[in-house]
């Protein structure tokens, strides 16, 4: 559907259960979100009824799955939540469940297709996100999609043991357009996997 230069993004489907099951409640990717708190499958299914049947503009969210490009692999999912259309704005956000699948360049390549998605599929005109301060990989992968640093929220999240400061980070539209185009594409279906 959605191409970058590793992965693929596309609709969330209910088969997508079973992937989810294997690695969301890997305690290594869960730390670094709102909560550690285990998802038990019905959780999980309900959640899905939900982003399965949800449109951006009725329902305020877009959450797409990520693929390995080439091997057809689930590595997690990206979403777009909050979405306002009178602001034109939404609230980023990401996790590839697998720690084995962290640093190899999935994160950065999905972030930047969703960012190319919310601008030129939605014409949405800001997009920004909260993540821990403590969370580097995140906030390395963010920047090189092309988010910038813009605030801190102090001590807004509790989590192992103490209050974290959450940084905050926002991408305009104006930004994004001047590195990829609305005419541009971040990648294409050159080496896809064939079911
Ligand atoms: C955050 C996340 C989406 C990033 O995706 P990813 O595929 O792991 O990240 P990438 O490989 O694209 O990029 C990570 C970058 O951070 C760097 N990095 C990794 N660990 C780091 C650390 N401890 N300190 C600083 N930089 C670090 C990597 O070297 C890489 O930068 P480089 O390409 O310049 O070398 C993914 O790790 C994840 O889902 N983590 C668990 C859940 C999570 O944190 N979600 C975000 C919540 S806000």
């Amino acid at each position: 559907m959605y191409y970058g230069e590793k992965v693929r993004l596309r609709a969330m489907e209910m088969s997508d259960l079973d992937e989810i099951m294997k690695h969301w409640n890997t305690y290594e990717t869960r730390r670094f979100l709102y909560s550690a708190i285990p998802h038990s499958e019905e959780n999980e299914r309900k959640w899905l009824e939900e982003v399965t049947t949800s449109t951006p503009w009725k329902s305020g969210s877009m959450v797409l799955a990520i693929e390995d490009k080439k091997s057809g692999q689930f590595l997690g999912s990206v979403s777009l939540d909050n979405i306002s259309t009178q602001h034109r704005r939404a609230e980023f956000g990401i996790a590839i469940h697998d720690p084995k699948n962290h640093g190899k360049g999935y994160g950065t390549d999905a972030t930047k297709v969703m960012l190319w998605v919310g601008f030129h599929v939605l014409g949405l005109n800001s997009i920004f996100l909260n993540t821990l301060v403590s969370n580097a990989r995140a906030i390395r992968c963010y920047e090189k999609a092309g988010f910038q640093r813009t605030g801190i929220f102090r001590r807004a999240l509790f989590t192992e043991g103490q209050f974290q400061d959450l940084l905050i980070m926002d991408v305009i539209a104006d930004e994004f357009a001047k590195q990829h185009p609305g005419s541009t594409q971040i990648g294409s279906p050159n080496e896809e996997h064939q079911q």
